[in-house]
């Protein structure tokens, strides 16, 4: 008998037939798996739950001791919510009758990034919260002026806004173990949490130091080095933006990342640190000169999503000066990954003959259109600028960008660039792009 679809006769049709029905069973695989994660997602941020953990994290220690709490609370058949502070309006925190607060402390005394919102918009108002029984636990170091500035003004507005402190604040200096220890232990009594052992959310690995280079020979400023690792067992996974927490012997250092596990070996870029009486820094001393090709040290990964690359649709504006360069480097090889072009990077460094890191590959992926560069050299005669500068010459190319839809991720010295970044960026753009771009979170920052 004869067919009365002719078209099926066509191998072409048949071909596209064949996609088609791929494509729709791919979507609704996707839908099936995906589905109960966006159940959950909005489970956690409408603050439903019988309790709240909140954080405000910058380099992720805050948010990784908030999710083991989550963590440990689930397994204990309880349901908190679990969200960072600028996804909290005051109505949610009018709702739960017990909270958790883990809170760091960044800039001068300031909010982290995932808090700032919050804090602008909440810190001038005096809402009812005598519902509220709650525990700060304030992260911070004690070598900075307004040491946990921000957990102690975060527990001041909740104590005059009514609620009371089931435990006094706690103060935690560079993530010591006893301490966080400690403040678990009462918690886990209060909350009924089920015990488990809180003093570092880190795991360490072994890894082997390969090779380093020297970024920067005859620069004028402190030498740079390109760092490369070798895991002693299987390469970990990590994400571009991620973050490595360095343990040479007691002495623990973060270093941003600057490869990705595709490539084969760790990456850091590290500034060797020279004391005025010539003393090395200590960290970056046993790792750009000390330590032998073949040395162990221990390093855990911390995932850093304050800093990860928004999603591949967005134009991204890279802007960086010395060592900062490593975050950015490894965002923009991801961004490649992705086939992404609309990548924008300004990059400050001090001398053109002496300081263009990694030019070979750089200015390759500019020369190859993947990238348009901004160089700028602070120590030329000619014409000194700082990437500050440089932004503020382009003014109008950053506005057509962050019209379209532009993530601007800043990476390296926050004393040196980062708060002259983030005061020029306020001046550039309008109120609305400026708000936008926090509230949509395409304002990203690993400075330090
Ligand atoms: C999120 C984050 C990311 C980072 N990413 C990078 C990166 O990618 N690359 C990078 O190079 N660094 C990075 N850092 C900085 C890094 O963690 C270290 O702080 C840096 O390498 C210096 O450590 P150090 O042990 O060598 O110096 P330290 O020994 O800690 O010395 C640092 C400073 O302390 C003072 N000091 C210490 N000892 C003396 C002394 N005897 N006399 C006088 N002054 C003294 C000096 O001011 C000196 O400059 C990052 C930091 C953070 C928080
Ligand atoms: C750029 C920068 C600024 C900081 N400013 C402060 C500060 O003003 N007061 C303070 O107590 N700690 C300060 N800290 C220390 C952090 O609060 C501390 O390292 C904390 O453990 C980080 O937690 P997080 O990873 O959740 O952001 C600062 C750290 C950095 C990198």
């Amino acid at each position: 008998m004869e067919l009365a679809l002719p078209w099926l006769h066509d191998p072409f049709a048949l071909r596209g037939l064949w996609a088609a029905l791929a494509i729709g069973g791919w979507l609704l695989l996707c839908w099936y798996c995906l589905a109960p994660v966006w159940r959950h997602r909005r489970r956690s941020s409408t603050a439903r739950a019988d309790w709240l953990i909140a954080y405000a994290s910058q380099s992720g220690a805050a948010r990784q001791i908030a999710e083991q709490l989550a963590l440990a609370a689930r397994h204990g058949g309880q349901a908190p919510a679990l969200l960072p502070l600028n996804e909290l309006s005051l109505d949610e925190l009018g709702r739960p009758t017990r909270a958790l607060f883990v809170v760091s402390t960044y800039g001068e005394g300031e909010a982290p990034d995932n808090a700032a919102l919050f804090w602008r918009r909440v810190r001038n108002q005096r809402p009812a919260l005598h519902q509220l029984e709650y525990a700060v636990l304030a992260l911070g170091d004690s070598q900075y002026a307004d040491y946990c500035g921000f957990g102690r003004r975060l527990d001041q507005w909740l104590s005059t806004a009514g609620a009371q402190a089931a435990i006094p604040r706690t103060e935690v200096d560079r993530l010591d173990p006893d301490m966080l220890q400690q403040w678990r232990t009462r918690v886990d009594g209060l909350f009924g949490l089920p015990e488990v052992d809180a003093s570092t959310a880190d795991t360490f690995e072994h890894w082997v130091l390969a090779d380093r280079q020297q970024l920067n020979p005859n620069s004028p400023g402190a030498p740079a080095w390109m760092i490369r690792l070798l895991p002693a067992a299987a390469m970990p996974r990590w994400q571009a933006g991620d973050l490595a927490q360095v343990r040479i012997g007691q002495l623990l250092r973060t270093y941003s990342i600057a490869s990705l596990p595709e490539d084969g070996a760790l990456e850091l870029i590290v500034r060797q640190v020279i004391n005025d009486d010539g003393s090395l820094g200590q960290g970056s001393g046993w790792l750009c000169q000390h330590a032998d090709p073949g040395a162990t040290l221990e390093i855990a990964l911390r995932s850093n999503p304050q800093f990860h690359l928004t999603g591949p649709d967005c134009p991204t504006i890279f802007i960086g000066a010395g060592t900062g360069l490593a975050g950015l480097r490894a965002l923009l090889k991801q961004r490649q990954r992705q086939g992404r072009r609309d990548n924008w990077l300004i990059f400050g460094e001090r001398c053109r003959q002496h300081d263009r890191w990694l030019a070979e590959e750089i200015e390759g992926w500019a020369a190859q259109d993947l990238l348009t560069l901004d160089l700028c050299f602070s120590r030329t005669a000619e014409h000194a600028e700082y990437v500050q500068h440089r932004l503020a010459a382009k003014a109008d190319q950053l506005r057509q960008w962050v019209d379209r839809g532009a993530c601007i991720h800043v990476c390296g010295s926050l004393a040196g660039m980062g708060n002259a970044i983030h005061g020029l960026l306020q001046e550039l753009l309008s109120a609305e792009q400026w708000q936008q771009l926090q509230r949509q979170n395409r304002y990203r920052r690993d400075l330090y």
